[in-house]
């Protein structure tokens, strides 16, 4: 198949596109590179023997993304490009709505105008709020959302179920990430943000390498067995192969479903940093501090439904995400820059 792969430079969609070509898909990437590198894309090649087609492409920029669609025809869009940061998304909603959500209407509106209605979209759990129950369940009542970041993916999604609702066929997979971490096993391929690390593992893999002197834990009396927040940590591979999953399945998307990608467990702030000690053999400093505002003590998912409908489930855990993790980290300790 043909794929579109919006956001394909970036972490996720980068391990999505080495598991895409390995699936012997052709691949072309549109990437603003805002929050990635074009070197990410040479690692990739480098990784599958095979070059995604790029272009570099704002999809809020209407006229260029037409004539990306004009040398179609796509099979599938694969949409990761958007905005992430959740602290930054306080500060700068308009940019938050204007790239996250032009951008997807734009989109969406160049896939209707080609004919392709095929899509597999980056959700979030952040779309359920705070939760009134754990596991989470597709099911739960969405909105509430804490933050411009949350709300945007939030209402992605209603858009999509509307779009859907039109009946010209689109089939759209609104894939409900949990916490995605890890980088891909040959260590070549991670994450790799730019300024200070906002989520919690790229900043520990900081620390490990010397970098930034310690992590703030923030909170340590939450109603959890050791007091920090608790999160499902879902490795990227593992969720880049949901992608795959998603795509090989999307008749059963026929309007618009969500599902969520999760492991089904958590693990703790002290879990996680324990497991990067463990995996580096570095001691890793930590400092207790204030609750981080909008954070919620404990999400993970039930992934049931990506079983019974994709038979996808998560297949590594937290040992292996802290040794690719850093196995990335240590052989890239300034990420791409070190290229
Ligand atoms: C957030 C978003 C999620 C998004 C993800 C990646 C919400 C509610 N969550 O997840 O949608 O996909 O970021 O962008 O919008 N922590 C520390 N010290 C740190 C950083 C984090 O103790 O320096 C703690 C947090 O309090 C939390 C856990 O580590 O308990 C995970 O935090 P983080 O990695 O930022 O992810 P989320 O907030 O869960």
């Amino acid at each position: 198949m043909r794929l579109l792969v919006t956001g394909g430079a970036g972490y996720i969609g980068s391990h999505t596109v080495v598991e895409l070509l390995e699936g012997g898909h052709d691949v072309v990437v549109v990437d603003d590179l805002s929050n990635s590198s074009e070197v990410a894309l040479d690692r990739v090649a480098g990784l599958t023997g095979r070059r995604p087609e790029f272009r570099r492409v704002d999809l809020v920029d209407n006229d260029v993304l037409a004539s990306v669609f004009d040398d179609g025809p796509y099979d599938c869009v694969l949409h990761f490009a958007g905005l992430k940061a959740v602290g930054e998304s306080v500060e700068q909603p308009l940019r938050y709505f204007r790239t996250n959500l032009i951008g997807t209407l734009n989109l969406l509106t160049e896939m209707d105008r080609a004919g392709c209605r095929d899509l597999i979209f980056s959700s979030s759990a952040t779309v359920y709020g705070a939760p009134q129950a754990l596991p989470l369940i597709e099911t739960h009542p969405t909105g509430g959302t804490t933050s411009p970041y949350g709300r945007t993916k939030h209402m992605i999604e209603e858009i999509c179920y509307d779009v859907a609702a039109t009946g010209a066929g689109w089939r759209i997979a609104l894939l409900r990430y949990f916490n995605p971490v890890g980088a891909h096993l040959s260590g070549r391929i991670g994450e790799d943000p730019k300024g200070i690390p906002n989520n919690l593992v790229p900043y520990v893999l900081q620390v490990a390498v010397g970098r930034r002197p310690h992590v703030d834990v923030f909170g340590n009396d939450y109603p959890t067995s050791d007091g920090t927040g608790v999160r499902d940590y879902l490795h990227v591979v593992d969720l880049a192969k949901g992608h795959l999953a998603a795509m090989e399945n999307i008749d059963r998307f026929e309007g618009a479903r969500a599902v969520n990608l999760g492991t089904g467990s958590g693990n703790s702030v002290l879990d996680v940093i324990n497991g990067f000690a463990e995996a580096s053999g570095r001691r890793i400093a930590y400092e207790f501090a204030d609750r981080r505002p909008g954070d919620v003590p404990e999400l993970y998912a039930d992934p049931s439904l990506a079983a019974e409908l994709l038979g996808w489930k998560a297949e590594r855990g937290l040992a292996e995400i802290c040794a690719d993790g850093w196995a990335w980290q240590s052989a890239n300790p300034n990420g791409y820059a070190s290229d």
